[in-house]
C-alpha cells in the first residue's frame, strides 16, 4: 500500500499535538511524509515524531503541495482561509473546526456510525464537535435498536476543550488563588478554578449556546434523521481532560435494559463500564467512549438514562479524524 503523506495544520495546539501522537500509533497502514504547520510564531520549533524532530513551518499558500491529506486543527476563520488552497493542491481536508460541519456538500463523519458518508466528499470532510462525538458513540448502538425521538443532555466539559489556552488558564488560576491572589480571566467567561461555567460559546435568541445547538444539528446530520430533537445544557468544569455527559433519551419502541446493555457491549469503540462507572480521569488518553449508570427513566416508559465519558482530544477530535483518513486511504488504495 502507498504511504499516505499528511500535513497537520495547527500542529502545536491541543488537538494538533494529539493528532501527531495518534499518527505515531498507527500500525496497519503506512504514513509517509508528515508536515507540521502552524503560525509564524512556531516556525523553526520542532516536535518529535517517532523519535525524530520535525520542524514546524509557518503555513503559506504552497504548504499543502505534495500532501494527500491535511488534518485541520485550527479555528474556523483559519480553516476557511486555507481550505481552498488545500483543495487546489489536491489534498483531502479533514477539518476539526465547525466551519464546514453543516455544509450540505461536506460529509460529517464518525466512522463507527456513518463511514459510508466519507466517500461523498468533494475535498473536505468535517470532524464533528467533540461532545457530539462522545454522545453519539454512546447512543448510536441504542439508536440502531430503535429510533431515538428525543434526548436531553447535560455536559461536563474539560478545560482542554478550549485548547492549550483553556488548560493553561485552569492551572494558572489555581496557582494564583493558592498564592492568595485574584484569578485572572482570559479564556473563559468567568473564573473556572473551583467553579462551573454554564456557557460554552455565544447564546442564540432562544437562550441556547452555540455548543448546545451542535448536538442537535450535527446529530441530525450524522444519524441522517432530521426529526431527531436534542435539548442540551453545556457546562465547562475544572477538569483537565475528557468530557462527561448525562444523557436522557426516549426511543420509539420499548427497549429492555438487557438488550441495550448487549448493544453497548457489542458496539465498536464503546466500553460498558458499570463497575462502578466511568470518570474523566479513567478515560484520559485512550480512545473508548465509556458508558455507565444505565437505568430506566422514572417518568417515561420508553425513557433510558445513562452517563458517558470520552477523551475529547482523542476520540472527540484527533482519533476520529485519523480514523476517517485511515478508512478513506485504505479504500482508495484497495480500489487502485
Ligand atoms: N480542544 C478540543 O478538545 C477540541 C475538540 C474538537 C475540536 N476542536 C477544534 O479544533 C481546532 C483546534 O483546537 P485546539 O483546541 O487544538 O486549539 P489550540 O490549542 O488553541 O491550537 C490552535 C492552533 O492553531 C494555530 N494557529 C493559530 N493562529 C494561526 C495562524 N495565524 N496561522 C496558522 N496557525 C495558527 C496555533 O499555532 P501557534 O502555536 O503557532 O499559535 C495552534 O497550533 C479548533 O477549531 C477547535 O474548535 C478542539
Amino acid at each position: 500500500m502507498k504511504a499516505c503523506r499528511i500535513a497537520i495544520l495547527g500542529a502545536t495546539g491541543a488537538v494538533g499535538r494529539t493528532m501527531l501522537q495518534v499518527l505515531e500509533e498507527q500500525t496497519d497502514w503506512e504514513i509517509g511524509e508528515v508536515r507540521l504547520l502552524a503560525s509564524p510564531r512556531s516556525a523553526g520549533q520542532t516536535l518529535l515524531f517517532k523519535g525524530q524532530p520535525l520542524t514546524l513551518e509557518a503555513v503559506t499558500e504552497t504548504s499543502f503541495e505534495g500532501m494527500d491529506v491535511v488534518l485541520g486543527a485550527v479555528e474556523n476563520e483559519l480553516a476557511k482561509r486555507w481550505a481552498p488552497w488545500i483543495v487546489k493542491a489536491g489534498a483531502v481536508f479533514v477539518d476539526n473546526s465547525s466551519a464546514f460541519r453543516l455544509d450540505p456538500g461536506v460529509p460529517l463523519v464518525i466512522p463507527q456510525i456513518n463511514a459510508e458518508d466519507i466517500f461523498k466528499h468533494q475535498g473536505i470532510i468535517a470532524n464533528p464537535n467533540c461532545a457530539t462525538i462522545i454522545a453519539l458513540m454512546a447512543v448510536a448502538p441504542i439508536y440502531r435498536l430503535s429510533r431515538i425521538t428525543r434526548m436531553i443532555v447535560s455536559t461536563y466539559q474539560a478545560v482542554s476543550g478550549a485548547g492549550a489556552a483553556g488548560l493553561a488558564e485552569l492551572k494558572r488560576q489555581i496557582m494564583e488563588l493558592e498564592a492568595g491572589k485574584a484569578a485572572t480571566i482570559e479564556t473563559f467567561p468567568a473564573q473556572i478554578a473551583y467553579n462551573l461555567i454554564p456557557q460554552i460559546g455565544g447564546f442564540n435568541e432562544a437562550g441556547y449556546s452555540s455548543e448546545e445547538m451542535k448536538l442537535n444539528d450535527e446529530g441530525q446530520k450524522i444519524l441522517h434523521d432530521p426529526e431527531l430533537r436534542v435539548s442540551c445544557t453545556c457546562v465547562r468544569v475544572p477538569v483537565l481532560r475528557c468530557h462527561s455527559e448525562s444523557i436522557y433519551l426516549e426511543t420509539e419502541a420499548f427497549l429492555s435494559l438487557d438488550e441495550v446493555r448487549q448493544a453497548l457491549e457489542e458496539a465498536e469503540g464503546v466500553l460498558l463500564n458499570e463497575q462502578p462507572y466511568p470518570t474523566p480521569l479513567d478515560c484520559t488518553d485512550q480512545d473508548l467512549v465509556e458508558v455507565g449508570r444505565l437505568r430506566r427513566d422514572l417518568t417515561c416508559e420508553k425513557g433510558i438514562a445513562l452517563w458517558c465519558c470520552g477523551d475529547q482530544l482523542r476520540k472527540g477530535a484527533a482519533t476520529n479524524a485519523v480514523e476517517i483518513v485511515r478508512e478513506w486511504w485504505k479504500s482508495v488504495q484497495s480500489s487502485n
